[in-house]
């Protein structure tokens, strides 16, 4: 394990020999980190989670109550599990058939949101930013910042960085109504026209000031 004192475990969680915890991780009650492991800095992983074998998991991941993530998913920075959420990694899973070798793999990629209870079928890419609703059965590629609810889950619009529906003109240009930022879209292809995918946010657009509804009803 990597120095325990630049990051905060419970007591109650289990971190296996050789897994690597980042600066400033956070790990909360009942949670289980196996061998091969590696979790970036700043991450939160909330209680009852389990971080398997060969895992990696980025930066700045918030990982809510009762998630398992299997081996077989890459997760990039600052992706947001919502609570019960279900990720898996055999798409045919039998149990007098061994698998372990046939890990699918499943790529969530920086600032991902998952909502509650969602169900990621493996084998997929869940693009940047994007927004999967509570509930919803994913079993596609979803594109950056695409919003996904339902079962199966469909395509039902794009969400901007700081989680609110991009309405785009006729010129195919939205702005987000916390940020400003500008977004266009060609197809199903979506990017911010002010802010690089790959740059953090400012430290003035990094803390909410009004409830989504708030947005949603004067903007
Ligand atoms: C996807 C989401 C952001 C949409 O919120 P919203 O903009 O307020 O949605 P609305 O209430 O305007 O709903 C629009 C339509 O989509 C449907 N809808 C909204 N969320 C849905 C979901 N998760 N699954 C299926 N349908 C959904 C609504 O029923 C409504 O359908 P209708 O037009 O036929 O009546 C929100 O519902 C959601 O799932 N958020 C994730 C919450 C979460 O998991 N948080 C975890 C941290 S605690």
């Amino acid at each position: 394990m990597s120095d325990p004192s630049s990051s905060k475990i419970h007591p109650s969680s289990i971190v296996d020999e050789g897994a690597v915890i980042g600066q400033g991780t956070a790990i909360w009650h009942f949670s289980h980190i196996c061998s091969g492991a590696v979790i970036g800095k700043d991450c939160s992983i909330g209680q009852n989670v389990l971080v398997a074998d060969n895992v990696i998991l980025g930066s700045g991941v918030k990982i809510q109550n009762n998630v398992s993530i299997y081996g077989g998913i890459i997760v990039e920075d600052d992706v947001f599990f919502g609570p019960s959420c279900v990720l898996t990694n055999v798409t045919n899973p039998r149990s007098q058939v061994s698998r372990k070798t046939l890990y699918e793999k499943t790529l969530i990629r920086r600032g991902a949101t998952i909502g509650a209870n969602a169900t990621i079928v493996c084998g997929i890419t869940l693009g940047r930013y994007c927004f999967i609703g509570a509930g919803a059965v994913v079993t596609k590629n979803v594109p950056d910042y695409g919003l996904v609810v339902g079962n199966p889950g469909k395509l039902f619009g794009f969400m901007s960085r700081h989680g609110h529906k991009l309405k785009f003109n006729d010129s195919n240009h939205a702005i987000c109504p916390e940020s400003n930022y500008r977004y266009q879209r060609a197809e199903e292809e979506v990017r911010c026209l002010d802010l690089d995918e790959d740059k953090p946010l400012p430290d003035e657009l990094s803390v909410g000031s009004e409830s989504y509804d708030d947005f949603k009803s004067t903007k």
